[in-house]
């Protein structure tokens, strides 16, 4: 057993782990944090996908050990967050997942790019996301649902009046 010391979902977490163990595993496992899903198991599918220090990471490949020190948000980190929030209700519109099996890894990247690369295209997200597969509901969805929510970032902050102008006169002028 080797120690491990790492942060997940903002929470410090120090325990005992095998060499071996996989970080999903540790977190389905040991943490109880299931919403990490697994696919292949062999960094194929992106269902396990994870951010680990701020980077989308399969989880089914990287050993929990060579986490140590690192941070980690899964799933779960994502409930109340805004940004996620929109791409919830963007795929819920635009019919992007059926089974759901995919959905918290495509979230996962569809997070990364909507933040990361808020001038992406559809070629763009296209390639982005394919390290993610779905095995039922394809991808037109998929890569709709996240035009939709890029598009509504750069609406609303089209929208958003100057600060520091006094109420009114960004009207008309
Ligand atoms: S389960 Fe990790 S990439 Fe498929
Ligand atoms: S929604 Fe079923 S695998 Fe993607």
């Amino acid at each position: 057993m080797t120690t491990l010391e790492l942060k997940v979902n903002g929470k410090t977490v120090c325990t005992e782990v095998e060499p071996r163990t996989h970080l999903a595993d540790f977190l389905r496992e040991k943490l109880l944090l299931t919403g990490t899903n697994l696919g292949c198991e062999q960094g194929v599918c992106g269902a396990c996908t994870v951010m680990i220090d701020g980077v989308p990471t399969r989880s089914c490949i990287a050993f929990a050990v060579t986490c140590s020190g690192a941070e980690v948000r899964t799933i779960e980190h994502f409930d109340n967050d805004p940004v996620m929030q929109e791409l919830r209700a963007a795929f819920t519109a635009e019919h992007a997942l059926q089974c759901g099996y995919c959905t918290p890894g495509m979230l996962a990247t569809a997070r990364d790019i909507v933040t990361r690369l808020p001038e992406a295209d559809d070629a763009r997200i296209r390639h982005e996301l394919s390290g993610n597969l779905c095995r039922c509901t394809g991808y037109v969805g998929l890569v709709r649902a996240i035009r939709r929510a890029l598009d509504a970032r750069h609406a609303s902050a089209n929208a958003t009046p100057c600060p520091t102008m006094p109420e009114g006169e960004h009207r008309g002028h």
